[in-house]
């Protein structure tokens, strides 16, 4: 007998392409599990209405109802725990978190960023391997500890970086990568593959290398 499928929550604060390939691979069965809900920080995203079509269960929590970050991490968390998820997926969720609510998901909580981390933590990483003049750029996932953008690597996967790009042409680029090596991340975790030990990423019992493991395209084990 197979064991029940894996739970999901999904976190989001924009556009939602990410949570778009999350939705297709849970419906095609690539990825052995159930989104059991799409919890958004703002009312317009338009994730939400991804989520929607889906049929998929949707809340709205405003961080700017909270006097702190603290108030609204803990609504966040009591919200998120009404879905007992296995796992938590933040999909393009723009929040700095508070410590305990990443305490609270060790080990199952997964993010993607998009540089080749650990270069690149925070926001506009086009721009800066742009500015910096690198010849190659990427995008992470990893698993979300107190360390802004700084758990263990998961996956993946790199572009270069041509001579005319703009971060508009970077960031289009990477969004394909993103859109195959998070539904592939999410899978191995929803088949029990991939786990965290000791702030180290284990994939099939195996410690991954600081990058990660590496994505070739159209490499879906
Ligand atoms: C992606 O670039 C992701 O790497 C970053 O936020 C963006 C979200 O895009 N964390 P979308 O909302 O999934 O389209």
């Amino acid at each position: 007998m197979n064991p029940p499928e894996m739970s999901l929550v999904v976190l989001i604060s924009g556009s939602g392409s990410n949570l778009q390939a999350i939705i297709d691979a849970t419906q095609n069965g690539s990825i052995p599990a159930r989104i059991s809900a799409v919890i958004c920080n703002k009312e317009d995203a338009f994730g939400l209405t991804r989520a929607a079509n889906a049929g998929l269960v949707t809340e709205v929590i405003s961080h700017k109802e909270y006097d702190s970050r603290e108030q609204f991490d803990k609504a966040l968390q009591a919200k998120i725990d009404q879905f007992s998820p296995d796992a938590v997926i933040l999909a393009g969720f723009m929040r700095i978190l508070t410590p305990e609510f990443v305490k609270h998901y060790s080990g199952r909580m997964l993010n993607i960023h998009p540089s080749l981390l650990p270069k690149y933590r925070g926001l506009n990483t086009h721009q800066r391997a742009i500015e910096a003049n690198d010849h190659e750029h990427g995008v992470t996932v990893h698993f979300v500890t107190e360390e802004l953008d700084g758990g263990p690597n998961v996956l993946q996967a790199r572009v270069p970086i041509s001579s005319n790009e703009t971060p508009e042409s970077l960031a289009a680029k990477i969004l394909v990568q993103e859109h195959q090596i998070y539904p592939r991340a999410i899978k191995w975790f929803a088949q029990g593959r991939l786990k965290m030990n000791q702030h180290q990423a284990m994939l099939d019992q195996e410690i991954l290398s600081e990058s990660g493991k590496q994505h070739v395209d159209g490499d879906f084990e």
